[in-house]
Formats: C-alpha cells, structure tokens, sequence
C-alpha cells in the first residue's frame, strides 16, 4: 500500500481465522473475535473513530448512524452480498465508499436454495425426523406412506433473475424443472436459449402458471412486500414458495394465512422479516410439515466466508492504494 499509516479497520462481526490474521497482517484491525453483535453505541464509536467498517448482513447502518461518521471515516467495506442494511445514499452524501462481496456467494446459495426446492415438497426433513425422533417406531417401507410431489416436469417462476437467480435456474433445469422468470429486464438472449427460459413481463401472470416460485431478488423499497397477500392469492393450491433471498420481500403474515388455509402447498424459507426472530406461527407449520426453516444460512460455507473476507481485504487495499475497489456498490440515481 502506499498509503503509510495502516487504516484503522473496525470489523463487526468474528470472521474465519485466516481472514483475520490476514486483516491483522495488513490493517490496524479492530477485531470482534468474542463474536458478540455490536451495539448500536460501539457502532457509533467505531464510525467516529476508524478509517473503515467492515459491517455484515446483521448490522444496520442508517442514515442516523452515518451521521456520526468522522472526516476520517472512508470506507464500508461490507462482509456481504447484499446491502440492504446500508444506507448507500447517505454514505455517499457524506462523502463514504461502500463495498459488498458479489460472486463469491452465487453458487452456494442456488445450492441451499434448490436444497430448499426438493426439501419441501420431497418432505426431506419430516422424514428425516422420523428416525432422529421416534427411531423405533418406523415400520419400514410402505406404497402410500411419507409421499411428497415430484419436482421434474413442474414450472419453476424465479423472482430476479441476477448471478443467484440465474445459477438457480441452471441447478433447477438440470432437475427437470422448466423455466420461468421474472425481471426489472430480460437476461441475454444466450441466456434465455440455455435456460430454455419464459420470460414474465408481468409477475402476476407468472405467479397464476408456476409450481415454485423462487425469491431471489434484492430487497429494496420497490421489493418490499413483493409477494403480498394479493399476489400470495394468485398461486396455485398445489404450489411452493422458496425465499434465500430476504425475509422483506415476502409478507410473512400472508404467507403464514395462505399456507394456513391451503392456498399454497408449502414453503422453503432461509430468511425473516425480522431477523433473527423468526415468526412462531412458521415455526407450528414447520413442526406441521408444512415448511422448512434454515437459519439464513444459504451461503454458510467455510470456503464462502473466507472468500467474502478475501473480496473484503481487496477492497480496503484497493481503496488505500488510491484505486476504485472493484466491488463498488453505487447509490441511487437522483
Ligand atoms: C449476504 O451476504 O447478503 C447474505 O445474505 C449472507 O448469506
């Protein structure tokens, strides 16, 4: 670096061993190895004081807290994919780059998210709970016991057909699923031909004609709430809804009702509204077999996380040796 003062980096959360001696080599690293969430007043402290934060998908930095920040606060240089939990607008109002960890999470998430395709209707966990729970009482084999819904030969309608959007529907085509899709804008043509995939200008119509659906859009204002009870309404009996995207985009008292009164066949679902509470009412469907609940751990992969921390300690280099980092996340147009 030619910067000579080692930045000051404040980092939330424990990240994986070699990530943080490689941060303690390189910055004057402020490390969390206890792992307990930051409060809101050490957030506050860390803005006022370090050149860089390295926030996660767990802290919220808002407009209120990058008011705090300090002339000597340069970088946020996320340890996530998304950056739903950063005010962008007002970091760059004062003047602060942020940075996120694309790619690297891509694939690992269509993995949990297609785990999660198959671990519902296929009733993965309720099986698997008959022998952790009541091994004894299994009376082998039967013709009419324990059946699910086969997935090949069904329509999969994927919401937001980004990098995790598009490697769920290469992971889906493989298993047979025809593909459906839902965009701000149609992918490539070369995309669509390998896919083999229907493009839904209107998400509505997509909804009324699919088996799954798959939430793999950001969560942004216009996102919020995108699966409403009205749009909840318009699936099929038989269908299915996975989200490894986040918890916002699905209203969950809706989609608690629609799987209550059989509106919908069931859901696969790794995050929440609200984070980490997870909704009581999806908790009784879970132990009713109704859904499958992962805690947010679609990406939770040892080699993931290091390469997060890998995409982390570039951008803070890139940024101090004077370049744009790579992973830039831009604000808002007007
Ligand atoms: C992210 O980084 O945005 C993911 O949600 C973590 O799994």
């Amino acid at each position: 670096m030619t910067n000579r003062k080692r930045p000051k980096v404040y980092i939330t959360r424990k990240l994986p061993d070699a990530v943080e001696t490689r941060m303690r080599e390189l910055f004057e690293a402020e490390l969390n190895v206890n792992d307990a969430p930051r409060t809101r007043e050490e957030l506050i402290e860390a803005i006022r004081t370090a050149d860089v934060l390295v926030p996660t998908v767990t802290d919220r930095i808002d407009a209120a807290l990058i008011a705090e920040a300090g002339p000597q606060m340069k970088l946020i240089a996320s340890f996530s994919n998304g950056t739903d939990h950063i005010d962008i607008d007002a970091a760059a109002k004062k003047g602060i780059t942020v940075t996120n960890t694309p790619n690297v999470l891509t694939e690992d998430t269509a993995d949990m998210t297609m785990a999660l395709i198959l671990a519902v209707p296929r009733r993965l966990v309720q099986g698997a709970r008959v022998l952790m729970d009541k091994p004894g009482e299994w009376e082998g084999w039967s013709p009419t016991w324990m059946l699910g819904r086969r997935i090949w030969g069904k329509r999969i309608g994927i919401i937001g057909m980004g990098r995790i959007g598009t490697a769920v529907a290469r992971r889906a085509k493989a298993f047979g699923l025809s593909i459906h899709y839902h965009n701000r804008k149609r992918v490539n043509p070369a995309t669509e031909d390998e896919l083999e995939a229907t493009y839904w200008d209107s998400l509505d119509q997509m909804l009324a004609r699919v088996d799954i659906v798959s939430v793999n859009c950001p969560s942004t204002p216009a996102t919020f709430h995108l699966l409403s009870a009205r749009r909840l309404a318009l699936l099929q009996p038989t269908s299915y809804v996975v989200n490894t995207a986040r918890g916002d985009i699905i209203d969950e008292d809706a989609l608690v009702q629609a799987l209550r009164a059989g509106k919908i066949a069931g859901a696969g679902l790794d995050v929440f509204e609200n984070e980490p509470a997870v909704n009581p009412k999806l908790v009784k469907l879970a132990n009713e077999g109704k859904v499958v609940l992962l805690p947010h751990t679609g990406s939770a992969t040892i080699e993931g996380r290091i390469d997060m921390g890998d995409k982390v300690i570039i951008n803070i280099r890139t940024y101090f040796d004077g370049h744009r980092p790579p992973n830039r996340v831009l604000p808002s147009r007007g």
